[in-house]
């Protein structure tokens, strides 16, 4: 089956969508991106994920492509033209084209933004088996810009990540910044000592995670202890558990940090139980 995208106001095939070579988005990474999961068909935290859009496109003084019914309609529309029951919608909007290259923004009545929707489809993604195997992660230094809270689809540095921590056998890599962790490459990092979960406050260091919002709120109801501090990977080595969260792995349990085992080297029962209530509570307010 030939992928439906959405581009501008377009449902198209994937194969007829086009972006000018002159948008902002592939010149200067002027974007900003939003993952949202879908299960059962429906859509997981839609509501989160449209209000840190607004405030990302605030922040770089983007104009919004559209409202947020809009944007839910659209969501809704291809998932069902694509047929997704489990996978992710992807969207992004970019600063858009003003037919040339220059540093200085466009005028934003004359340029108009670019709007791209895509579906990935993710047979599995709840019943995921890596989640039952946990991931292995390495520390590497956060090398990032300033504005992490930002959701700009400048991924070169995360995808680097990746490729380190594969290149060493491991899933995913950990950031340290001044010698604290900050985040995952593409995820929320939390380690659990002693039946206490810890993750680091919300600040421009790292992205208000949509599943991190959730989750904590959903073990703070489950009356686990939540610590959110500055922490280091030392600290999360001698951790009994670790997990991660995003829109795209739910919670994903950590067994290895820099070769070193947690607990048993299997995923922890704190970090099973957040996915498990995580994925039972998002599928009963899915929309
Ligand atoms: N990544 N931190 C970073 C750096 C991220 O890129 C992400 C999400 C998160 C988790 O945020 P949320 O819970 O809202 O997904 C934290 C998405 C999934 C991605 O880039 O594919």
């Amino acid at each position: 089956m030939t992928r439906t995208v959405y581009v501008n106001g377009e449902y198209l095939p994937e194969t007829e969508a086009t972006v000018s070579i002159f948008d902002r988005g592939f010149l200067m990474a002027d974007g900003v991106y939003e993952v949202t999961s879908v299960l059962d068909g429906k859509l997981i935290d839609f509501e989160g994920h449209a209000v840190r859009l607004e405030r990302s496109l605030n922040e770089l003084d983007m104009p919004a492509a559209c409202s947020k019914d809009e944007l839910l309609e659209i969501h809704r529309e291809l998932v069902a033209r694509n047929e997704i029951v489990e996978g992710l919608v992807y969207l992004q909007i970019t600063r858009g084209s003003d037919g040339d290259r220059d540093f200085v923004f466009p005028d934003p009545e004359t340029t108009k933004p670019t709007i791209v929707l895509f579906t990935q489809n993710k047979p599995g993604l709840a019943d995921n088996p890596a989640a039952k195997k946990g991931a292995k992660i390495i520390s590497i230094e956060d090398i990032r810009w300033g504005r992490r809270d930002i959701k700009t689809v400048q991924l070169l540095y995360p995808s680097m990540g990746k490729m380190m921590a594969k290149k060493a056998g491991a899933d995913d890599a950990w950031l340290i910044e001044d010698g604290y962790v900050t985040e995952g490459t593409s995820n929320n990092a939390y380690y659990v000592k002693n039946g206490k979960i810890v993750t680091r406050p919300l600040s421009n260091d790292i992205l208000h995670g949509i599943t991190r919002k959730a989750v904590l709120r959903m073990a703070a109801e489950a009356q686990m202890v939540v610590e959110e501090r500055l922490f280091t990977i030392d600290e999360a080595k001698e951790a009994d558990e670790a997990f991660t969260t995003s829109a795209s792995a739910f919670v994903m349990p950590v067994v290895e940090i820099d070769g070193v085992a947690l607990g048993d080297g299997t995923p922890g029962p704190i970090a099973k139980s957040l996915r498990e209530i995580y994925l039972e509570e998002s599928l009963k307010a899915a929309i």
